[in-house]
């Protein structure tokens, strides 16, 4: 049985290493690199290209290097396998860090006191007066970051596809809530997978339903986002500001009008990064299941998306 790794654009030096480790006996090459497409029925991958998963005839399953599968489940070539994704507590808690970093940062005023201090201005003001943050999605990393937030003493609620119960969350599902609590917030929040429901869901209508102070934050996927609705509501004033770390295309293009619009936050996809100390286990552990023809954890519904 062998291992492939199908991850581009990527340095995999400690990846192979650490996998070499854990599984000494196991045949572990990097695509496109394969002796023997015949022996191979694990692979692993993050954003591969489409159409390299086919032509392994005894592939048994596809582990996922990340939390979401969207780039694997969108492959028209995808072979007929189970899938898994990473599910990973230091994940969530990276995710939950953030973007709580991103509300203290705006709730406190920092990029003001900042550009404060460069031009010399003693100048104090009241941190905003804003509690109310709707996280969408409550699932491994959504539901971490409502619990971290109510201890912070913001008002959460928090938006999913099935009914939920989360200690001090107010939680919803359907649309008609999806507006009505937007139209309450002060920071929306995306941490939906990307699925053929959600993708363009942060648009013009929700956009249309926030208050005018409110922030747009997007962890997710860019296609969640559809960009020009959101410069629309920026530049009308209709929303104050976004956050976003991830977006349709990665690297951002140079030329793409995010860069210079002073009402978005850009970062570089790094809000919850697989690590791959935490991670590794859990590849193994799949792999070892699939060798002892056992089913994975952490299996996604492809049916569903996630
Ligand atoms: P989960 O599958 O654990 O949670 C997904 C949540 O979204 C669930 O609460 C689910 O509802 C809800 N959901 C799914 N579809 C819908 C829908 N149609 N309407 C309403 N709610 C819906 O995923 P994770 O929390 O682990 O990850 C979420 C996403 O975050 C990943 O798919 C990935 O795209 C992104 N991500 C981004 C990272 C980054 O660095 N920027 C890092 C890691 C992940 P229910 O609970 O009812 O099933
Ligand atoms: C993930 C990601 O899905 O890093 O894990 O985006």
């Amino acid at each position: 049985m062998a291992l492939v790794i199908n991850i581009p654009n990527r340095k995999l030096d400690n990846l192979v290493q650490r996998l070499k480790e854990k599984l000494p006996n196991e045949t572990i090459s990097v695509w496109p690199g394969i002796e023997n497409p015949d022996d191979v029925e694990f692979v692993l991958a993050w954003k591969h290209q489409h159409g390299s998963l086919s032509g392994f005839p005894n592939l048994k399953a596809i582990q996922s290097f990340g939390a979401g599968v969207d780039s694997i489940l969108s492959d028209p070539e995808l072979p007929n396998v189970p899938v898994a994704r990473i599910v990973d507590e230091h994940l969530s808690k990276s995710m939950s860090q953030y973007v709580i970093s991103m509300i203290l940062a705006h709730k406190l005023r920092h990029k003001q006191f900042a550009q404060q201090q460069l031009e010399g201005i003693w100048k104090p003001k009241s941190p905003r007066r804003v509690e109310n943050v709707f996280v969408l999605g409550a699932g491994q990393l959504g539901e971490k970051l409502c619990l971290d937030l109510c201890q912070l003493g913001f008002n959460v609620s928090a938006w999913s596809r099935t009914e939920k119960s989360i200690p001090a969350v107010q939680t919803f599902i359907g649309d008609k809530a999806l507006y009505q609590q937007a139209a309450l917030c002060d920071y929306l929040v995306c941490s939906l997978p990307l699925t053929e429901e959600t993708k363009g869901i942060l648009n013009e209508k929700l956009f249309n339903n926030m208050p005018n102070h409110s922030v747009v934050i997007n962890v997710a996927r860019g296609e969640h986002l559809k960009e020009p609705d959101l410069i629309d509501a920026l530049d009308k004033g209709q929303i104050e500001h976004a956050i976003l770390d991830v977006f349709q295309q990665e690297p951002l293009p140079s030329e793409h009008p995010f860069w210079h619009n002073e009402n978005i936050t850009i970062t570089p996809h790094v809000s919850a990064v697989t690590n791959v100390d935490t991670a590794i286990e859990q590849i193994v552990n799949n792999y070892n299941k699939i060798k002892q023809n056992k089913a994975m954890t952490h299996v996604v519904n492809k049916s569903l998306g996630y």
